[in-house]
């Protein structure tokens, strides 16, 4: 599974100004395309020099940008329709001279008047001589672009000219990154969610274990939603065969009594808890040190003693989350039951899933209904991926009211 990226089918003009840093831009430009953005390259005369224009064009697949008096370009895209074409203009690397003509409105090529005429999103990413960079009036320059422009770096070390100080071009997967965290906002952004998911095991003796048949697939779909809808994810899995959903934290764990601890050591300050994993709700007394022998032992009673109920203990503790949701696997009376755990445990909702007949579990559809202390929501039936971008979407909205 993959998180979605801010930059899927995002227009990306890439402003590519005169530097050695030019370089960079073409691991920047194929970056944008692999995270699935349209890019379309725009250089000043003094970039190609240190850059061909057809190396970004082999790039990109787009026919690169130079002159603002190309009779051609005018016809087709014009400048204008281009300013307006874009979600986000990019200026990588920036050059001082382009940084004072974009801070003080100027516009006399193709790619500051775009930058002027442009209300989308914008970035610039400066790359200099580090005593240019310190200079006043760049610094003054800086200024004048903050709150208009969303600047990355530069990074410090040694320079082209031998020099060594600030002023590298950042790396173009840290430009990339950068973007995605700040321009992906979401209706969960600024939050902290918290999910678990997947079975626990409950070992009996070294080989053998008390489990259940969920596959985590509902818990890590909830994860990659959360996390599309701009949330910091942290999951909370057990023993499961899945990838981690892109840009989310995940702590491994065996137990009831693992996911317990995990479960409370991330909690403070976390605006959403969802439950999704199937705890087994009781371990053997005692854990064998050695395998158990059909020959040897009394295999008519294994001990077993209650887990913790970890959704009720984050639910009734000092630093509990703003919401607290619950899952409710059922195979009979599903809303009734999912009704009386919504109390029992102090859930703020519940969401019931009918896995009668070793339904759900394992597999990749579903269909809830999401319990309320006053009304009923039915979520209509999908993937995983999409009910729960459903549900989060719900919870978002939830979330806002109480936050
Ligand atoms: O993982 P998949 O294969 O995708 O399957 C998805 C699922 C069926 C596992 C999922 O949709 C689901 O229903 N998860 C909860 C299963 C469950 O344990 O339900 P429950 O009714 O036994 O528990 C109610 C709630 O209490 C759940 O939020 C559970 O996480 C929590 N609980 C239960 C026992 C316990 N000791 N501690 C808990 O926190």
């Amino acid at each position: 599974m993959t998180q979605t990226s801010w930059f899927q089918n995002k227009h990306i003009v890439l402003g590519v100004t005169g530097g050695i840093a030019c370089y960079k831009a073409c691991e920047l430009a194929r970056e944008l395309g692999r995270r699935g953005a349209i890019v379309q390259v725009v250089m000043t005369e003094a970039a190609t020099a240190f850059v061909s224009a057809l190396t970004f064009q082999a790039l990109t697949g787009r026919e690169v940008k130079i002159s603002m008096l190309d009779p051609k370009a005018e016809a087709g895209m014009g400048h204008i329709e281009l300013a307006r074409w874009a979600d986000l203009i990019l200026v990588a690397p920036c050059t001082a001279n382009t940084m004072a003509q974009l801070a003080q409105g100027k516009a006399p090529d193709l790619l500051t008047t775009l930058w002027t005429a442009a209300a989308c999103e914008k970035a610039i990413a400066p790359a200099m001589n580090q005593q240019m960079w310190k200079h006043p009036e760049t610094q003054a320059n800086l200024e004048r672009l903050h709150g208009k422009a969303q600047i990355i770096g530069p990074d410090s070390g040694v320079q082209a000219c031998g020099d060594v100080g600030s002023g590298r071009m950042s790396e173009a997967l840290d430009i990339a990154d950068t973007l995605e965290k700040t321009l992906h906002r979401g209706p969960l952004a600024g939050t902290h969610v918290v999910i678990t998911a997947g079975p626990t095991h409950e070992p009996i003796d070294p080989v053998r274990y008390l489990a259940n048949r969920s596959s985590g697939k509902m818990g890590f779909a909830l994860a990659e939603a959360a996390n599309r809808l701009g949330a910091t994810v942290t999951l909370i899995a057990g023993p499961v065969h899945l990838e981690t959903p892109a840009g989310v934290s995940r702590i491994d764990v065996e137990t009831a009594s693992d996911m317990h601890a995990s479960v409370h050591s991330v909690l403070d300050g976390v605006d959403l808890f969802i439950g999704a994993a199937a705890v087994c709700d009781m371990r053997p007394a005692a854990v064998s040190d050695q395998k158990l022998k059909k020959s040897k032992d009394d295999l008519s009673q294994i001990a077993l003693v209650e887990n913790p109920d970890i959704i009720q203990s984050v639910a009734t503790c000092s630093n509990r989350p703003t919401l607290v949701i619950g899952f409710a696997a059922e195979t009979e009376s599903v809303l009734e039951h999912a009704r009386q755990k919504l109390t029992a445990k102090s859930l703020d909702a519940i969401i019931a899933n009918c896995v009668s007949g070793g339904e759900i579990f394992g597999q990749d559809d579903t269909q809830v209904t999401v319990v309320y202390s006053d009304h009923d929501q039915t979520i209509a039936a999908g993937t995983k991926s999409e009910v729960s971008q459903e549900i989060l979407t719900t919870l978002s909205q939830l979330l806002s009211k109480r936050i």
